[in-house]
């Protein structure tokens, strides 16, 4: 601790400033941030899998070269964080290491199945849709290269809510029994999309300090009322319903109210008991394995050539 620089660190962060990776910084900032970024980085890695199980199924080969290009974007996003995270003194193994042994956290909606095509257009409107609304503000977070990374993240997610929301409604003009599975995806989806902006105001560990610091400019609760308000009338639009019997308009509040969310089911997910869980770790573990020889290859021929450059 030292309390001049401690001074020029407060003032920065009150001055809405950015704090940048060779600048003195407290250490539960560091800490902080490297909890949130890694387990950001995950979230996108892990995100990838949901995903690229249809990319065989994709049913026409326009469907097939977004949803390439989209698990691509993901898999970019994840190097980008874990880039972020190395501004902060850790390394891409430490981090990748806690994800594989399960010791790392990443979001909770990767761990519900994606049981139908329609279930493809609904991650992109819903789970797409609600990771923009929290991300943009982390664009103005106080660690300059968390923000920088955000800002081509965010541009990227935008394409990616759009292309789900235009594959629902494609679907949506075909036949009963694809108006039906949208339907059904959009039951299945809705409840644990609202739960990735985590828990309650109230309930939230990091929150208060987050939020002193300039990380989170704007809370779990006020985000996801932004993103249930934006998204109810998108449902309109689609031809869609909530499953949710209490969500109304609330003309006094200018908001929807919306009915109580399970949080045992949001802390038995995030504690590694939902239902994709494990298959999701394994599935991971086994693309780290799978792909040694690649790395060990780069490495060789970097070798090879430094050995070269330097005769
Ligand atoms: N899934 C899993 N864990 C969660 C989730 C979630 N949806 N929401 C909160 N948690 C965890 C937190 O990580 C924290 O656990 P920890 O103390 O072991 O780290 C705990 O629940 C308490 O929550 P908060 O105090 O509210 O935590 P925090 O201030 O970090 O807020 C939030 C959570 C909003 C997710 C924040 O970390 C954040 O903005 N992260 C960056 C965005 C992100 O990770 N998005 C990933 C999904 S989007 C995508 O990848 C497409």
């Amino acid at each position: 601790e030292n309390p001049a620089y401690q001074a020029e660190f407060d003032a920065k962060i009150d001055a809405g400033g950015y704090i940048e990776a060779k600048d003195w910084m407290p250490e539960s900032y560091r800490k902080t941030l490297v909890r949130q970024i890694s387990q950001h980085a995950h979230s996108e890695i892990v995100g990838m899998l949901p995903e690229g199980n249809w990319i065989t199924r994709a049913p026409t080969l326009k469907r097939k070269a977004i949803l390439l290009a989209k698990v691509q974007d993901e898999g970019g996003h994840g190097l980008y964080l874990y880039a972020a995270a190395e501004t902060l003194g850790v390394s891409r193994d430490e981090l990748l290491d806690a994800l594989h042994s399960g010791r790392a956290k990443y979001s909770s909606i990767f761990n519900y199945p994606t049981l139908t095509w329609a279930d493809i257009g609904v991650v992109g409107w819903l789970v797409d849709g609600a990771a923009i609304m929290n991300q943009i503000p982390l664009c103005k977070c106080s660690y300059g290269p968390y923000a920088r990374a955000m800002v081509r993240i965010c541009k990227e997610e935008s394409f990616h809510q759009r292309q789900g929301y235009d594959l629902l409604l494609t679907m949506m003009k075909g036949t009963q029994e694809q108006r039906d599975m949208v339907q059904d995806a959009v039951n299945r989806w809705w409840w644990p999309s609202i739960m990735m902006f985590g828990p309650h105001d109230k309930d939230s560990t990091h929150s208060a300090q987050s939020a002193r610091w300039g990380i989170k400019r704007i809370s779990n609760d006020d985000l996801r009322q932004k993103f249930v308000d934006a998204t109810v009338e998108q449902a309109k639009v689609l031809g869609v319903t909530m499953p949710d019997p209490e969500l109304k308009w609330n003309e006094a509040r200018g908001h929807y109210d919306f009915g109580a969310i399970d949080w045992d089911e949001f802390w038995n997910v995030v504690n590694g008991h939902g239902q994709g869980n494990v298959d999701r770790l394994a599935a991971r573990v086994k693309a780290w394995d799978d792909g040694a020889w690649v790395r060990e290859a780069a490495l060789e021929y970097a070798r090879k050539h430094d050995a070269r450059d330097s005769q």
